[in-house]
Formats: C-alpha cells, sequence, structure tokens
C-alpha cells in the first residue's frame, strides 16, 4: 500500500510498503524524518505520533486503550493524532496522507 507522509514543513514523501506493516515501519525503512519509534512498536514511547488526514481517520480501527494513554504523552496531541505503530496497511488504507509533529 502507498503512505504519504507530510512533514510539518509541507514536504512531502511517497512511499510504497507491504499490507501488513505498520505506516511505523513503513516510515522507518524508508528513513522518513519526524518518526523516531523507540520502543519498535510496542506502543509504549509516543514517538510516533502523527496526525492522519480527516480523509483517512474514519477508516482506521478505533484507538486501543493502550495507544489512547500512551498518546497523553506525545506532544500537541490533537483529534486527528494516532500512534502509527498501531496502524497497519491494507488495501483499504491505500493511499493513507500522514503528518509528522514539528516536535518529533
Ligand atoms: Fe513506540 Fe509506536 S513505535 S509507540
Amino acid at each position: 500500500a502507498k503512505v504519504i507522509f507530510h512533514d510539518h514543513e509541507g514536504k512531502t514523501r511517497e512511499v510504497d510498503a507491504k499490507n501488513g506493516m505498520s505506516v511505523m515501519e513503513a516510515a522507518i525503512s524508508n528513513m522518513i524524518p519526524g518518526i523516531d519509534a523507540d520502543c519498535g512498536g510496542a506502543c509504549a514511547c509516543a514517538t510516533c505520533h502523527v496526525y492522519v488526514s480527516d480523509e483517512w481517520i474514519g477508516k482506521l480501527k478505533p484507538k486501543d486503550d493502550m495507544e489512547d494513554s500512551m498518546l497523553d504523552f506525545a506532544d500537541g496531541v490533537q483529534d486527528n493524532s494516532r500512534l502509527c505503530c498501531q496502524i497497519l496497511l491494507s488495501d483499504d488504507l491505500d493511499g493513507i496522507e500522514v503528518t509528522t509533529p514539528e516536535s518529533q
């Protein structure tokens, strides 16, 4: 599936990743800046925080409690904030657009 990353400066990077990979893994394997993923996807660090565009946010599975409480540790959280290690790619999410926060 295709993932489109926007950074806070407005730069856009498009990557291709296999279904079943997380958006975080897609970012790391393509060296997308702004996603650190210190915990390696265990939903325990909040350094993979992204904003999901309006178009896509409704297509994601709702946050579980763990993601919700971990997001409290992220800076600049908004309604469309998600931890991208918890977003698994599939055909439904082909072309998903996310923006990395400035503080990360
Ligand atoms: Fe640590 Fe997502 S990679 S919470």
